[in-house]
């Protein structure tokens, strides 16, 4: 997506007619007008510039996102209406990313601190841990050790210990950045004593385990592609989202090393974005499941334990990289 350039003089026209006294409907209205004029991108937080500029305006104003639809009729003061044009001249001239400009992302009704240490959550794990999951253990009620590889603000990790109550959660990173935040979420769910964050290279530095489940969202996007990514999502550090020259590379050292960390029962789940094809094709020998979600989009595999043994067994024909960092 390319962002439309705006000459200043017709920006500043832009931004004049939110000076006036008005709604905050009609801010809404100028605000969905600039997300449109200036070529925004969506997909981090809401799908539509209506959902996203709604969210910004409500929480930067301090009202609840589950307003009523008369909200829209009431009447902005003149400090209210100051704070908005700051966030909406970040949000549109900066292309500053809504999450980023809240300090907050959503999965579901729970909500992350994040800020531009990390990715900002959007993850198909949400559907999948409390629906599927379960279904590819002998007794989900028994499961002790689960790890969340990649896990950035930490947001996959929480959702883990609370689907599994009796289990210890290794969330692993490699960005010391990323596990500040993750620490706050870890303390913001009260999870300090179940959830251990480790700062590591995929598993070289993480204790030996025996997991129950292994899950990750990786980087996974080929490194060309990063520099074509619309500015928000640049905006979101490069090691979250660079998966090497072809994607592939956090995802093959992690099945390397998944090996020897699964319990004979266990599981990987790996969220691969639109990797599928080159992951059949790299991974044939490992006959990937694809888990069907709500939207159709099948980008999560998983793989049981005999399945990884074997392919360790005849490992592929193709030599394995040095992980991309
Ligand atoms: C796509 S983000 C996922 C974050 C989080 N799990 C989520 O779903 O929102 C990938 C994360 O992997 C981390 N990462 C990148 N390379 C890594 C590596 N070699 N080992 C461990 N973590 C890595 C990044 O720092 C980033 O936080």
């Amino acid at each position: 997506m390319t962002a439309k350039v705006k000459s200043p003089g017709k920006t500043g026209e832009l931004f004049a007619d939110l000076k006036r006294p008005a709604t905050l409907g009609a801010w809404l209205k100028q605000a969905m007008k600039l997300y449109q004029q200036h070529g925004l991108a969506l997909g981090q937080i809401a799908t539509t510039a209506h959902d996203e500029a709604l969210y910004l305006m409500l929480r930067t104003v301090g009202l609840p996102l589950d307003s009523e639809a008369g909200v829209l009729t009431r009447q902005l003061t003149v400090g209210e209406r100051a704070k908005l044009e700051t966030v909406l001249r970040r949000r549109v001239l900066d292309r500053t990313p809504a999450a980023y400009l809240t300090r907050e992302a959503w999965l579901g009704d729970q909500k992350f601190y994040v800020d531009e240490r990390v990715l900002i959550p959007r993850s198909y794990f949400l559907e999948i841990i409390p629906e599927q999951i379960d279904a590819w253990l002998p007794d989900p009620a028994k499961v002790t050790q689960v790890a969340d590889v990649c896990t950035g603000s930490g947001c996959l990790a929480v959702l883990l210990a609370q689907h599994f109550p009796r289990a210890r959660v290794d969330a692993v990173d490699l960005s010391a950045d990323a596990l500040e935040v993750a620490k706050i979420n870890r303390n913001n769910f009260r999870l300090t004593r179940r959830m251990l964050l480790h700062r590591s290279d995929v598993f070289d530095r993480v204790p030996v385990a025996q997991y129950d489940v292994i899950l990750s969202n990786p980087p996974y996007e080929p490194s060309a592609h990063c520099d074509a990514l619309p500015a928000e999502f640049q905006r979101e550090p490069r090691l979250a989202l660079d998966g090497g020259a072809d994607g592939l590379a956090i995802i093959r050292k992690l099945l390397r090393q998944a090996r020897t960390r699964l319990k004979p029962h266990g599981i990987v789940l790996i969220e691969v974005g639109g990797l599928r094809t080159a992951m059949d094709r790299e991974f044939a020998a490992l006959d990937l499941h694809w888990l069907q979600t709500v939207d159709g989009s099948d980008c999560v595999c998983v793989i049981n334990a005999a399945r990884l043994k074997k392919w360790h067994a005849s490992p592929p024909v193709r030599s394995v990289g040095k992980s991309h960092y």
